[in-house]
């Protein structure tokens, strides 16, 4: 499958999730199986584990590393908003733990052929599962400039949106726009140097672009929300779920989801007797988030911008 991934915050994951032998785990981003290698081991003799992955190549990779684990594996290639459903067809319901490593992963920026970096002389695919939905050159072909512009702002907080769509429609005319690569050379002309947001001046231009294309296709947004719901309602009172975002529209998802869920009234303002009748079913276990320490970002680029977020269910 190409180059190693390697798993992020793996330690602080299994301490924060309060797993031990015999407990029942679903691992929603299987991967390269790195993570459910952990919490295999940490849920030995017996645990089990669920793997999920929108993935062909991804769940056929997490097989070969976690054929050890025999019986004690169950993969599902999947899509994670339909978590519940998996999980109960699965038969782990209830579930001690849900763990979420979101994004994608090393195998899949590495393979060129699914178009997911800035250097890949493949077109520009960047969906998780190749079978479901328009691939971003798909995207791009049918998107009017403004509605590209719209998904560039909105998914990648690009501040030069308007600019680099007015540049991709005109390369889209001439049919300049064939692979990653063209794309990638395409936004860094129109928009060369720093682009939007704090981390300016140490990134590829395209790096928001690829971002915003790359949520768009994948429903990101849409279907984050879904399985974090779905992962609440999968869990048993007292299991935990621990979600690692990468990016900002990620971490305030699921930022937003554990400060509602974690409330007896979500009625905004909060008025005197409370009308809505929701009430709280988690509470955080993180305060605030978890972050990599220098070692770890030292041997590990993609865990400088990790943010582990843990809660659990109340009873
Ligand atoms: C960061 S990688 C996970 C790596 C894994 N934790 C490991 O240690 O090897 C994220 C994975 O999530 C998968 N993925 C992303 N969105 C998904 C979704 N909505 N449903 C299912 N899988 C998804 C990707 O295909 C990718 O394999």
């Amino acid at each position: 499958m190409g180059e190693g991934h390697l798993p992020v915050l793996v330690d602080e994951v299994v301490s924060s999730l309060a797993i031990g032998s015999g407990s029942s785990v679903a691992d929603c981003t299987v991967g390269g199986g790195g993570h459910a290698e952990r919490l295999l081991g940490t849920t030995s003799p017996d645990g089990r584990l669920l793997g999920i992955d929108a993935d062909r190549a991804a769940i056929a990779e997490a097989k070969r590393v976690l054929a050890p684990f025999g019986d004690r594996v169950l993969l599902r290639q999947a899509n994670f908003e339909a978590i519940y459903d998996t999980a109960m067809d699965a038969g782990v319901v209830p579930l001690d733990a849900v763990l979420f490593d979101l994004g994608l992963s090393s195998y899949q920026l590495a393979d060129a052929t699914r178009g997911f970096s800035f250097a890949a002389d493949a077109p520009p695919d960047m969906r998780f599962d190749e079978t479901r939905g328009l691939s971003a050159l798909e995207l791009i072909e049918r998107s009017s400039e403004r509605e590209l512009a719209g998904i560039l702002a909105t998914f990648g907080e690009e501040r030069r949106a308007g600019r680099i769509a007015k540049a991709i429609v005109a390369a889209r005319a001439q049919d300049r726009i064939v692979t990653a690569a063209d794309l990638a050379a395409v936004v860094a002309a129109a928009a060369p140097g720093r682009p939007g947001g704090a981390d300016a001046g140490r990134i590829h231009p395209a790096t928001r672009t690829f971002q915003a294309l790359r949520i768009a296709v994948n429903r990101e947004v849409e279907v984050l929300s879904a399985g974090l719901a779905g992962a609440l309602a999968s869990l048993r009172p007292g299991g935990r779920m621990a979600v690692i975002s990468y990016h900002s529209i990620e971490d305030r998802i699921v930022k937003r989801f554990m400060v509602r869920e974690s409330r007896d009234c979500i009625e905004d303002p909060l008025p005197p007797a409370c009308t809505c009748g929701h009430r709280a079913q988690l509470r955080a276990v993180t305060k605030g988030v978890i972050t990599a320490g220098a070692d770890e970002v030292r041997g590990n680029r993609r865990a400088r911008s990790a943010k582990l977020r843990v809660a659990e269910k109340l009873a």
